[in-house]
């Protein structure tokens, strides 16, 4: 069996499998159904000051996703204290509490949540682009706490490395990229509405942002010297193992855990084991950062590549030729045939190719 305990910013983690921020850590009840569903550790949902008032509907599932209203949490911090965090910590898992925005909110919460967390998790989503309030917030955490302080950054047009280099210098020990993506808007077609409340406007999240994460930590990864959680689009093992190949350490899931349950975290976990055990890779550090390191050995070779067939992979199945827009495939007595003088190396069909019978190597 492979080993998929993972140790991040000096949490020890049963597996690298966490519920991200929102609904799947919106209570303790939450939490500890996170931990039953197999999690490595826990999140909470961002709390503030002041309880969030949201727009309903605020959840609408699209093709790839889903869009959200939400804000931070709506339960007073009182309550988290009172009640929520300590019957999370029940579970005996690593509790990330998550905490926004601003430098005075942090100031006031941190002392609070103190005794119960294991780690914070600083949300960026409404502190703006300008670095100084995120790096006042991060600043204000860490003089207030003696555990890790994450920062989760938000792929809001602004530059993440920058954002990253900002965080890492006013004292951040880890990241969490990517937070959900928009604003969006999806409409109901029978009545022109928007499937959202409020202005309708809603954040993105699932498999449809899972490209966006993977850069932002590929990206982040190459220049900054930090853990990284990833999160974005995540549903399955081979999701994350794509995700520690970028260069995280460990990964969160949102979206999947709301619409599948929390079960899908034990799932996840499951699968990334058996995929390293399928590869006879001993534990997630073997993999993590390959393309990073993959990326710089392939900077000298740009070659022209087209496709290797493999005759005997092949099931005939005709997906290549239909999306060869050069023409350059066909299926003949149900078995695909190259022509390389049209073939363009666009690799399309490499990605299409169900039975990986097309490859580039
Ligand atoms: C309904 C909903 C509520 C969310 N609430 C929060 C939140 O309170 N704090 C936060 O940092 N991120 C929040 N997120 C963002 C997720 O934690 C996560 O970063 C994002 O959805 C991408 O992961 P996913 O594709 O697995 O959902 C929320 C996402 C959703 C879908």
């Amino acid at each position: 069996m492979a080993d998929v305990e993972v140790s991040v910013c000096g949490l020890k983690l049963r597996n690298p499998v966490l519920p991200a921020a929102g609904p799947p850590g919106r209570n303790g009840a939450a939490l500890i159904a996170c931990a039953r569903g197999g999690a490595g550790g826990l999140v909470s949902k961002t709390v503030s000051v002041t309880p969030a008032r949201i727009p309903t509907p605020n959840m609408a599932e699209i093709r790839c996703g889903l869009l959200n209203t939400e804000l931070w949490s709506e339960i007073p911090v009182e309550q988290w204290v009172a009640t929520e965090y300590a019957l999370a910590k029940e579970s005996g898992l690593p509790l990330i509490i998550g905490l926004g925005y601003t430098a005075d909110d942090i100031a006031k919460l941190a002392p609070r949540v103190r005794p119960f967390a294991d780690a914070v998790e600083l949300s960026t989503h409404y502190v703006g682009e300008d670095p100084g309030p995120m790096m006042d917030a991060i600043r204000a955490a860490k003089q207030a706490l003696d555990v890790p302080v994450l920062v989760k950054l938000s792929p809001l047009g602004r530059n993440m490395v920058a954002a990253a280099q900002s965080a890492r210098d006013a004292g951040a020990d880890g990241l969490v990229l990517i937070n959900s993506f928009g604003p969006c808007l999806a409409l109901d077609t029978e009545t022109g509405d928007p499937l959202l409340g409020g202005e309708g406007y809603g954040w993105l999240s699932g498999p449809a942002i899972k490209p966006l994460a993977i850069r932002c930590i590929f990206d982040v990864a190459r220049q900054v010297n930090l853990p990284i959680f990833g999160a974005g689009g995540i549903t399955r093992g081979i999701d994350a193992i794509e995700m520690f190949m970028a260069g995280a350490s460990a990964v969160q899931v949102c979206t999947a855990a709301i619409l599948q349950g929390p079960t899908i975290l034990g799932k996840i976990a499951a699968e990334i084991n058996s995929w390293l055990d399928d590869h006879d890779i001993p534990s997630i550090a073997d993999i993590q950062g390959r393309a990073l390191r993959r990326a710089s050995e392939r900077q000298s070779s740009r070659d022209f590549v087209h496709p290797i067939l493999d005759v005997q992979a092949c099931t005939g199945c005709g997906l290549c030729e239909t999306s060869c827009v050069y023409g350059a495939i066909h299926v003949r007595e149900h078995k695909a045939t190259l022509d390389p003088q049209l073939c363009t190396g666009c690799g399309l069909c490499i990605t299409r190719c169900r039975p990986r019978a097309l490859r580039l190597h």
